[in-house]
């Protein structure tokens, strides 16, 4: 790391003096809980920070309601304190209500469409069980997503523990899971759209995509959890396809059982930030006609 790197990195994670108090409540599902009394907008002290990352290994979910004053500044410089932020790879996107551009920690996530451009991903579609960006070799540690406006109903977030989907493995299973990795089509985006420069392929064999294994160690907490990613396009290298097509359909209708599950139901204001290594998400579809407008910030590995 350059000098002007690290002043970088220090001045965008500032300590508070003192360590702060908050409260954790578990949503009671399978995971998720909310983190009540914190001021997001203030630095935090290590200690802080620390309480948090526990809360989160432990949740894998953590919701903070409230959170509609958080200015872009704060909700990148909040994110910072689990790790590096990555950035979006091109193009200006335009700030919530002003056209000023996004800094490019920032990836806004919306249907709404401005003098005839997108401002963000991902549609009013339905976006199918997946977490986020495994087809690459590291894929991101975590998203934190900032609701700025909402659908009056629909587009409700839901989010699945793949450790206790691991757990729960019938033992054939489990020891298959083990056994071996899979590839993680890269070809299109969680809304089911191709890529740019890939190519519509209908044959799991030739996938283009990262090969992890399917049940992956996580080093912060020594335990595994089952890491599927998404179900388009997988195959499990070295199995006959029919094989392979088997152990994924047994393994994906395990892994979205409800009782993994649990459904975040927006209000604006909400910032709910999730462990990527260790959940699945999906996203329900919503009424093309209404407004939804999420930023944000992804934490790399
Ligand atoms: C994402 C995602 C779901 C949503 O940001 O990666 O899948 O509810 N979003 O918008
Ligand atoms: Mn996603």
């Amino acid at each position: 790391m350059t000098a002007s790197s690290l002043a970088t990195a220090v001045a965008s994670v500032p300590i508070a003096a003192e360590p702060q108090a908050f409260e954790v409540k578990p949503t009671g599902a399978a995971l998720g809980a909310d983190i009540v009394g914190l001021d997001l907008r203030q630095p935090l002290h290590p200690a802080t920070v620390h309480a948090l990352q526990q809360a989160w290994n432990r949740h894998l979910v953590l919701r903070f309601r409230g959170q509609q004053q958080l200015t872009v500044q704060d909700h990148i410089r909040f994110s910072a304190y689990f790790g590096q932020l990555d950035q979006r790879p091109i193009g200006a996107q335009p700030l919530h209500g002003s056209t000023e551009a996004l800094p490019r920690e920032i990836v806004v996530i919306s249907n709404v469409v401005q003098d005839g451009k997108a401002l963000g991903g991902l549609g009013d579609g339905e976006s199918v069980w997946h977490a986020d960006m495994t087809y690459q070799p590291v894929p991101p540690k975590a998203a934190l997503l900032l609701a700025r406006e909402i659908p009056a109903e629909g587009g409700n977030t839901y989010f699945a523990n793949m450790y206790a989907a691991f757990d729960a493995l019938p033992p054939d299973l489990k020891a298959q899971a083990v056994q071996h990795a899979c590839v993680h089509d890269a070809s299109r985006n969680s809304a089911g759209q191709l890529r740019l420069g890939f190519k519509d392929s209908t044959d799991p064999r030739e996938t283009v995509g990262a090969v992890h294994p399917l049940a992956r160690l996580n080093p912060d907490t020594g335990k595994y959890s089952l890491y599927l990613g998404r179900r388009r396009g997988a195959y499990v290298r070295g199995l006959a396809l029919s094989e392979s097509e088997a152990l994924l359909n047994a393994l994906w209708a395990h892994a979205t059982q409800p009782q993994f599950a649990w459904a975040q139901q927006w209000q604006v204001g909400d910032l709910v930030a999730w462990d990527n290594r260790v959940t699945l998400h999906r996203r329900d579809a919503f009424d093309p006609s209404a407004r939804r407008y999420m930023q944000r910030t992804q934490v790399s590995e």
